[in-house]
């Protein structure tokens, strides 16, 4: 029987034609081999479970690990991606870096997303080592010096946006959290822009950078850059800001983009607007997480006033004890030490990062082999399919966190001292908070990232009282999952007032 006979209308011939190229598909899909892990297939061609795993990523990973157990292999839109569950088994992907690879995924992913050619290219011999080594200014003694820096500025925007409040101010904390947080970390890493306009040109960089950010899960997902509106456009504004030209005029930028600047400019087939997407990657990079992160640090903070009081007593104590006063002058300096013993604010914070972060971790698999995991279990794996670990699952895991939607600000204090002993079914665990990654691909900036958000909520504690402006449930917004933090799915008005110097 031919297309014209089957009853399908005037689009018959398409119609049987979409028919049978779906009956091809289901046909020759990938079918499960001895010694691999359960396969999700799903019966849309190509997407496979692209949709579903879209939609709520956590719930649908929970679903399939009821049904099939702790590693399953799912078919999403034209990859096949492994899940390992079981967060004891996470150090045979983490430890495996020679057969899980993590950098060639990366490297492509980011050369599209922010317009530079790939670091793998031939063109550019031990590129991306030599950026890697220089990772090494944002720990140790560097890392000291460029939270010192941070510091400063931050207390610098509290005192220009802040210091007249002595009755209360109202506004939106997100976007106070996202012109504060950007505006410090801006001028900690790239310098001050000198021009009498240039905290404008600074809140005109930010305000692309939001519209781009907002496009970014859709670039993540592979959606041509050219079908999302404006988006190109503002890419490209944005980079233009990181042209040489413009970057030699800004005063006193970090240690880490200068010595970028200087192995970009070892390298003569990377052209001007290269280096300068590469500028704008690693600015994405330092607040794109940083915002929300500190929204959320902050909204569960003023939701709870218990935590409040007691990470505002560490506060007061920390600054008493050290003879330091807050006030108009806003030159409060904080050591490492000191940053490092804030025990309530640390904690505070891992708990609001466990609860907002939603990072996948991703490996590819160089080789066809098997992957060996604990107590004799082990599992093929193909040529080019896609491990990962989704840590958001261990940290709302009730096994390892009792009641884990309800926000404990102590969660991590056992003693009075940093609590890092969590355990699953009696065992304890090696990995039990994740936000920033694992192994090979754990972040770089991770400890700038804790101590920025630390000091912006010790400047807020310390000048000012704050609290919520309005009485609405802010909740995750799921668009960003797997991706690294979720953002609010609205924004909410938030009060301050200059404490009285006093009490
Ligand atoms: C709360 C704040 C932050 C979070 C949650 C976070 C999280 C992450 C995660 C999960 C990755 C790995 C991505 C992957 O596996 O594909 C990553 C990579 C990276 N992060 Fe962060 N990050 C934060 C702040 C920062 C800051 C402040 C900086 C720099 C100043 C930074 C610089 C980077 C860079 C450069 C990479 C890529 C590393 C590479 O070349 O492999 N991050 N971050």
């Amino acid at each position: 029987m031919g297309p014209e006979a089957l009853p399908l209308g005037p689009y018959g011939g398409a119609a049987a034609a979409a028919l049978l190229l779906w009956v091809v598909c289901v046909l020759c899909r990938r079918k499960r081999k001895t010694g691999e892990p359960p396969l999700i297939n799903g019966w849309i061609p190509y997407l496979g479970k692209a949709l579903l795993f879209r939609k709520d990523a956590f719930k649908f990973l929970l679903d399939q690990q009821k049904k099939l157990g702790d590693i399953f292999t799912v078919h999403i839109a034209g990859r096949y991606i492994t899940f390992i569950m079981d967060p004891f088994q996470y150090v045979y992907v983490i430890r495996n870096s020679k057969q899980l690879e993590f950098h060639e995924f990366a490297d492509k992913m980011a050369s599209k997303t922010f317009d530079y050619p790939a670091l793998s290219n031939v063109k550019f011999p031990d590129l991306k080592e030599n950026l890697h080594r220089i990772y090494q200014y944002l720990q140790g003694k560097p890392l000291e010096i460029i939270s010192d820096h941070m510091m400063k500025n931050l207390q610098d925007i509290f005192e220009w946006k802040c210091s007249q409040a002595t009755d209360w101010e109202t506004e939106k904390m997100y976007k106070f959290c996202c012109s504060v947080m950007f505006e410090a970390s801006f001028v900690t890493l790239y310098g001050r822009v000198p021009a009498a306009d240039g905290r404008k040109v600074i809140s005109e960089i930010r305000d692309k950078f939001i519209k781009f950010d907002a496009s970014f899960p859709y670039l993540a997902a592979n959606i041509p850059i050219e079908l999302l509106g404006a988006t190109k456009k503002v890419r490209k504004e944005l980079i233009h800001h990181f042209l040489l030209q413009n970057m030699t005029k800004w005063l006193g930028g970090s240690k880490v983009v200068q010595a970028r600047q200087d192995i970009f400019e070892k390298y003569e087939l990377l052209g001007d607007y290269d280096k300068a997407a590469h500028h704008f990657a690693f600015l994405w990079a330092s607040v794109g997480n940083t915002i929300p992160a500190t929204f959320w640090a902050m909204y569960y903070l003023l939701r709870h006033p218990e935590a409040l009081a007691a990470v505002r007593d560490e506060i007061d104590h920390l600054l008493q004890s050290t003879g330091q006063k807050r006030g108009p002058t806003y030159n409060i300096h904080l050591t490492r030490e000191q940053l490092d013993n804030l025990v309530y604010l640390e904690s505070a914070l891992n708990e609001s990062l466990r609860m907002c972060s939603s990072s996948m971790n991703i490996r590819i698999s160089q080789e066809d082999f098997v992957l060996k995991l604990e107590g004799d279990q082990e599992v093929s794996l193909r040529k080019g399919d896609w491990i990962a670990l989704y840590p958001q699952i261990l940290h709302m895991d009730p096994e390892v966190y009792e009641d884990p939607k309800k926000y404990k600000f102590d969660r991590y204090i056992e003693n009075g001292k940093k609590k890092t002993t969590f355990y699953k079914a009696g065992r304890k665990l090696k990995y039990f908070l994740m936000p920033f990654g694992s192994g090979i691909s754990m972040c770089p900036g991770r400890f700038l990232a804790m101590n920025e958000m630390k000091m912006f909520l010790f400047l807020l504690l310390a000048h000012f009282d704050v609290e919520l402006g309005e009485n609405k449930a802010v909740r995750l917004d799921n668009s960003r999952m797997g991706l690294g933090i979720l953002l609010p799915d609205t924004d909410i008005a938030f009060r301050y007032k200059l404490r009285s110097l006093r009490n």
